[in-house]
C-alpha cells in the first residue's frame, strides 16, 4: 500500500495494532468532542494565497529557542511508545534526529532517559514533566534530563488528574507486564493514589527554575489569562494544547485558542501548538496565526506502528513535503513571509 498522507498511517495503525493499544492512542475524553474539534477547526480556515512571488527557492527551516530545525514540526510528548513498536522511544528519537527536528520525550516513556539520549547523540530533545507528588522524583528527573543534554523542560499543566477516556475504562487498559514506565520505576509503588500532584500552581514554576537552567515551556495553555501568567512567571515558551482532547472535553480547538494566546503574549516568548495537525496545510495555518512551530502526537505513533523509526521518518517527510508545497502555492518562499494576512476564517 502506498503511504501518501497521514491518514494512510492512521488506517494502517488501526488495522495492525492490538485493539487495546489502538484505543489508548485514539482516546479522547468523554464523547471526544474536543479531540474531533481539533481537526474540524482547520477546515473552517481558508487561505488567502498570493501569486507570482518567485517560489523557486524554498527555505522552510526555522528556530526553536535559537536552535535550528529543518521545518516547523516537532514530536509532541506521548507515553508508552513500546505499545507501537518494540524499540519504543529509541526509535522516536532516532527518527526526529534523522529529520533534524525536536522530540519531546514524555515522563511516561517506556525507555529510560539515558537510553533515549544514547540512541541519537546530538539530537534535539526536550523533556516533558508531570510533577509527581513525591517531589524528589520530579527533581531527580529534571536534573537527570539536563545532565543528559536535553535542551528544554516542558511542564504539562493540563493533567492534575487524568481525563475520563471511556474505551480505556472499558478495556481495563494497563501496560503489558513486560513494559515499564522506566523513568518512574519504584516511584509508583509507594503511592496508592495517582502519583501525579494535583496541587501544582504557577508558583511551582519558581521551584522548577531553582532546579534547572533549562528553558521552561508550559504545555496546555488555552486562554489569554494563562498566557499572561506564563509570561509573568518567566517561562520561555507556551504550547497551546488541549492534550489532544484527552483531558477536559468541551474546550476549544487549539487552532482557535492560538489567536488569543498569541495576542496576549505580544511576541515576548515563543508560542507553539499541538492538536489535530494532519496535513502540511494545517502547519501553514498554525504558523499564519502566530505559532512558531507545531508538534504532532498521534501521527507520530501511527508512523512508529507502521515501521518504527523508518515509519516515523516517513510521516515527518510527508508532512515536510506537504508543508513546503502549501507554502509555495500560497506564495511564501520562506517562513518569515508567513503571516496573518495568509488566512481568513470562513463562515462554514
Ligand atoms: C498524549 N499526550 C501527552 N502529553 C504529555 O504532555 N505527556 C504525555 O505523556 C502524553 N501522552 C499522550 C499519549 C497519547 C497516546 C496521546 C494521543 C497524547 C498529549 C500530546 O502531547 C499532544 O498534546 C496531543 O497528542 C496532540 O494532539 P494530536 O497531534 O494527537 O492530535
Amino acid at each position: 500500500m502506498a503511504m501518501v498522507c497521514l491518514s494512510d498511517f492512521e488506517a494502517y495503525a488501526k488495522k495492525h495494532l492490538p485493539k487495546i493499544a489502538w484505543d489508548f492512542f485514539a482516546a479522547g475524553a468523554d464523547d471526544c468532542s474536543t479531540r474531533d474539534e481539533n481537526i474540524l477547526a482547520y477546515k473552517r480556515i481558508r487561505f488567502r494565497p498570493r501569486m507570482l512571488r518567485d517560489v523557486s527557492m524554498m527555505d522552510i527551516r526555522t528556530k526553536l529557542l535559537g536552535t535550528e530545525i529543518s521545518f516547523p514540526v516537532g514530536i509532541a510528548p506521548t507515553g508508552f511508545h513500546q505499545l507501537a513498536w518494540p524499540d519504543g522511544e529509541k526509535s522516536t528519537t532516532r527518527a526526529a534526529a534523522a529529520m533534524n527536528t525536536c522530540y519531546i520525550a514524555s515522563t511516561y516513556s517506556t525507555c529510560t532517559l539515558e537510553e533515549i539520549a544514547a540512541a541519537a547523540p546530538g539530537g534535539i530533545r526536550w523533556f516533558q514533566l508531570y510533577i509527581h507528588r513525591n517531589r524528589a522524583v520530579s527533581q531527580q528527573l529534571v536534573q537527570q534530563a539536563e545532565a543528559l543534554g536535553f535542551q528544554g523542560l516542558v511542564l504539562t499543566a493540563d493533567l492534575p488528574y487524568t481525563g475520563k477516556r471511556r474505551d480505556d475504562i472499558r478495556n481495563g487498559f494497563r501496560l503489558p507486564p513486560h513494559m515499564k514506565l522506566k523513568n518512574l520505576e519504584g516511584a509508583f509503588e509507594v503511592c496508592k493514589m495517582s502519583p501525579l500532584d494535583p496541587s501544582v500552581t504557577w508558583n511551582d514554576i519558581y521551584w522548577l527554575r531553582s532546579l534547572t537552567h533549562l528553558p521552561i515551556i508550559v504545555k496546555g495553555i488555552l486562554t489569554k489569562e494563562d498566557a499572561e501568567l506564563a509570561v509573568r512567571h518567566g517561562v520561555q515558551g507556551i504550547i497551546v494544547s488541549n492534550h489532544g482532547g484527552r483531558q477536559l472535553d468541551g474546550g476549544p480547538a487549539t487552532i482557535d485558542a492560538l489567536v488569543e494566546v498569541v495576542e496576549a503574549v505580544q511576541g515576548k516568548i515563543e508560542v507553539y501548538l499541538d492538536g489535530g495537525i494532519r496535513k502540511g496545510s494545517d502547519v501553514l495555518k498554525a504558523l499564519a496565526l502566530g505559532a512558531k512551530c507545531v508538534f504532532i502526537g498521534r501521527p507520530a505513533l501511527w508512523g512508529l506502528a507502521y515501521k518504527g523509526e523508518e515509519g516515523l521518518q516517513d510521516v515527518l517527510r510527508i508532512l515536510q513535503d506537504e508543508f513546503r508545497l502549501s507554502m509555495a502555492l500560497a506564495g511564501c518562499a520562506s517562513i518569515s513571509e508567513i503571516g496573518r494576512h495568509l488566512v481568513q476564517f470562513s463562515k462554514l
